[in-house]
């Protein structure tokens, strides 16, 4: 498309006013065109979004890549977060608030733990500015306590750790196949997940598993994450330390073998 609307740009010589109508003209359309992708942009800006991800980390995975005193990882995966796509931050004067959650926290520190300081609410504090604000444009999430409360729900709901077991998926020496966990779970949950991997390091053979993403509609009901066509973009997760920082360090899981490392690894 844009080959095409350059292309008469080629044309430098013997300009007759035909031609040079015909480039004004397509010089408004390309201006038009751009103001439509900048209505675009805008509009990512104002916080609008299609679909909620709930994301679960691998504890070992994430304690191995950042240093830290992880000390014993949970051998079952977390939550790291439910998080709408396309938009962040959405509203700075909603500051996040523990003492509103206080009877979530045994099981926040349970199934949403901050893996590298365990004892600290700032990881989730980094969820609800940045995520849980965004969430709470629908009457489901609208305060903390339905963010944290409903996340924790709905982690339980789709009880990724027990649909692992049941398809004899567990953390081993041996390798997985990225597709195999990918079928076994749509088949599983009926939707296509998506699976993140930290990429193999210089002295690693394989890409390691760290995040297993399940997408939801804004009713909370199990949808793709991707929609046919749908580009996979990386996301923008740079910002933030600590066990946020790490998912800027995951890329989409290749096709192809990935380790699933057991819990006693990081010991090494
Ligand atoms: C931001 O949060 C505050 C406090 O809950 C609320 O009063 C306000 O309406 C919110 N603003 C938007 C744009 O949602
Ligand atoms: C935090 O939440 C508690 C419980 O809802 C409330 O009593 C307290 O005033 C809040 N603190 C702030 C700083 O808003
Ligand atoms: C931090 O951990 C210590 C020891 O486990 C505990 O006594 C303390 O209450 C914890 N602090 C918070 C804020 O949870
Ligand atoms: C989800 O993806 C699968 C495989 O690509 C496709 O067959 C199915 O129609 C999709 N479902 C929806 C609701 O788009």
């Amino acid at each position: 498309m844009e080959a095409g609307l350059l292309s008469p740009f080629g044309y430098h010589f013997n300009m007759r006013p035909t031609v040079l109508h015909h480039l004004l003209l397509c010089s408004l359309c390309l201006a038009f065109y751009c103001l439509c992708h900048a209505d675009e942009f805008l509009k990512s800006g104002s916080h609008e979004w299609k679909k909620l991800i709930m994301v679960h980390h691998w504890p070992t995975t994430v304690c191995k890549e950042i240093e830290n005193e992880c000390t014993h990882p949970p051998d079952y995966w977390t939550i790291h977060g439910l998080w709408p796509d396309k938009a962040e931050d959405c509203n700075g004067s909603w500051p996040f608030n523990l003492t509103e959650i206080e009877d979530l926290l045994p099981v926040m520190r349970k199934f949403w733990p901050d893996l590298i300081h365990p004892n600290r609410s700032r990881f989730w504090k980094h969820e609800w500015d940045k995520h849980g604000t965004c969430a709470a444009q629908l009457d489901s999430l609208n305060s903390e306590k339905k963010y944290f409360g409903t996340s924790l729900d709905l982690y339980k709901e789709l009880d990724l750790n027990s649909m692992l077991q049941k398809l004899g998926i567990k953390p081993s020496l041996n390798y997985y196949q990225i597709s195999d966990i990918k079928d076994a779970l749509a088949g599983i949950y009926g939707v296509i997940p998506k699976i993140q991997c930290l990429p193999p390091k210089q002295d690693e053979k394989v890409q390691m598993l760290g995040q297993i993403e399940l997408c939801l509609t804004k009713e909370l009901e199990l949808r793709n994450c991707t929609e046919p066509g749908e580009l996979h973009l990386p996301r923008q997760e740079a910002s933030g330390a600590g066990v946020a920082a790490f998912s800027s360090m995951l890329s989409v899981c290749e096709d192809g073998p990935a380790f699933y490392p057991p819990p006693d690894e990081t010991k090494r």
